[in-house]
């Protein structure tokens, strides 16, 4: 038995069974690399589901987690944390945010928005305003609310009752946004580019669109960026393709480039509905993860990973398009900066098994979607090679 197999027999004896995992074991990464545990090597372009976005252990986040667990790993939030303050500094300075809740997951992240929006729709003295309006094939996260508030049957089946207050609309129509708002309406709560869904970009002005709807109905807008964020569409947020704020924002997943944390990021005017024993979690913000993420974000907007991330995102989007043309089964190709998806009329599942087998990670969302989101520091020689074994792939399809 090989090393892998071994591991592999362990892990299907004791870990719980939530994951239909690959044959793979994982070792150790070095930027769009992983390697496995009998020492094969991957070009990575899943990047830990849009989290690596700086790549496998970047030195930066390496350095700064060692510092910072030499000093304090964690202490309490009944306590002022420097890092978590930096790190709220650097987030607010670079958005439209004025305090930042933080946590350890983008479904936390979403829940403490939840909560907001209902609860400053109750500290307006609307206490039967609670409904959210999310959008048809979005996700949100595996909590029980965050479920609810996802719009796919699949994720929700067996899991009832659901957490009341969530009504579905298609995403990208405005009509039907305008249609579903009613009188116990709080928010409206979108992914800017839906990534589980199967990569949608909205139509051009939806958003736009979606912020006029919030203000003349007196919403809050919820955006949850947090696969979209942290450079991953070519801006540090993606609302700011869009002429457009939020009034509250999600992150996660490359807020620290690897390590667990969340972020809920709002305006002074609603921050102040979730005042001090409201809301809160033991690890959140806790000085490792939050040194980890004052060092992504530093790096991310320090170090021209957004500019790379457009170049790169531009470049492999083309190369796209001309396979597109090549092989009919090809349908779509979509996305923006890199969070690109390619939709076929053929299942996807195999291919990733195909690609795997041929040394090149990536993955597929929505059945018949392989999405492609690679760490936002890939170079075009790496997405050759990227291209060169899916083309092998395709050709002998
Ligand atoms: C847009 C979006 N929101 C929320 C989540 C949930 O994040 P987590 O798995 O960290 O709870 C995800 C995860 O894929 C996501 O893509």
């Amino acid at each position: 038995m090989s090393t892998s197999e071994n591991w592999i027999e362990r892990g299907l004896t004791h870990v719980a069974h939530t994951y239909g995992r690959y044959p793979l074991v994982a070792a150790k990464g070095e930027g769009c690399w992983l390697t496995d545990i009998d020492g094969r090597k991957y070009l990575d372009f899943l990047a830990g589901v849009a989290v690596n976005n700086l790549g496998h252990c970047h030195p930066k986040i390496v350095k700064a987690l060692q510092d910072q667990a030499a000093q304090l790993i964690h202490c309490s939030n009944f306590y002022h944390i420097p890092a978590q303050i930096e790190l709220a500094e650097k987030i607010c300075q670079n958005s439209f945010g004025d305090r930042v809740f933080f946590c350890n997951s983008g479904a936390e992240a979403n829940e403490a928005a939840i909560k907001l929006a209902r609860k400053y729709s109750a500290d307006c003295g609307h206490s039967k305003r609670y409904e959210i309006i999310t959008a048809k094939a979005s996700f949100h996260g595996r909590t029980l609310t965050t479920v609810s508030a996802t719009g796919q049957d699949k994720m929700q089946t067996g899991f009832a009752p659901l957490m009341p207050g969530f009504k579905y609309v298609p995403f990208g129509e405005i009509e039907a946004l305008q249609e579903a708002i009613n009188p116990s309406t709080c928010a409206i709560m979108l992914e800017p580019v839906q990534g589980e869904g199967g990569i949608h970009v909205p139509p051009t002005g939806y958003l736009e669109a979606v912020r006029k709807l919030c203000d003349q109905h007196d919403l809050l807008l919820i955006l949850d960026e947090v696969q979209t964020g942290m450079g991953r569409t070519g801006r540090l947020f993606a609302y700011q393709h869009d002429p457009i704020e939020p009034d509250v924002m999600t992150l996660a997943k490359g807020l620290a480039g690897g390590p667990p944390i969340g972020a809920m990021v709002t305006r002074e005017k609603f921050a102040a509905a979730l005042g001090p024993g409201t809301h809160g979690s033991t690890f959140g913000g806790n000085p490792l993860m939050a040194a980890a993420g004052l060092a992504a974000l530093t790096t991310i907007i320090e170090d021209g990973v957004i500019d790379n991330c457009v170049a790169m995102g531009h470049y492999l989007r083309s190369e796209m398009e001309k396979l597109k043309k090549k092989y009919p089964f090809i349908i779509d190709v979509r996305g923006r900066g890199l969070m690109l998806a390619m939709e076929l009329s053929i299942e996807g599942g195999e291919l990733v098994k195909t690609a795997m087998a041929r040394g090149l990670l990536i993955n597929c969302t929505a059945g018949k979607v392989l999405r492609f989101v690679p760490p936002l520091i890939v170079k075009q020689n790496e997405i050759d090679q990227m291209l060169e074994i899916l083309e092998g792939i395709f050709s002998d399809i």
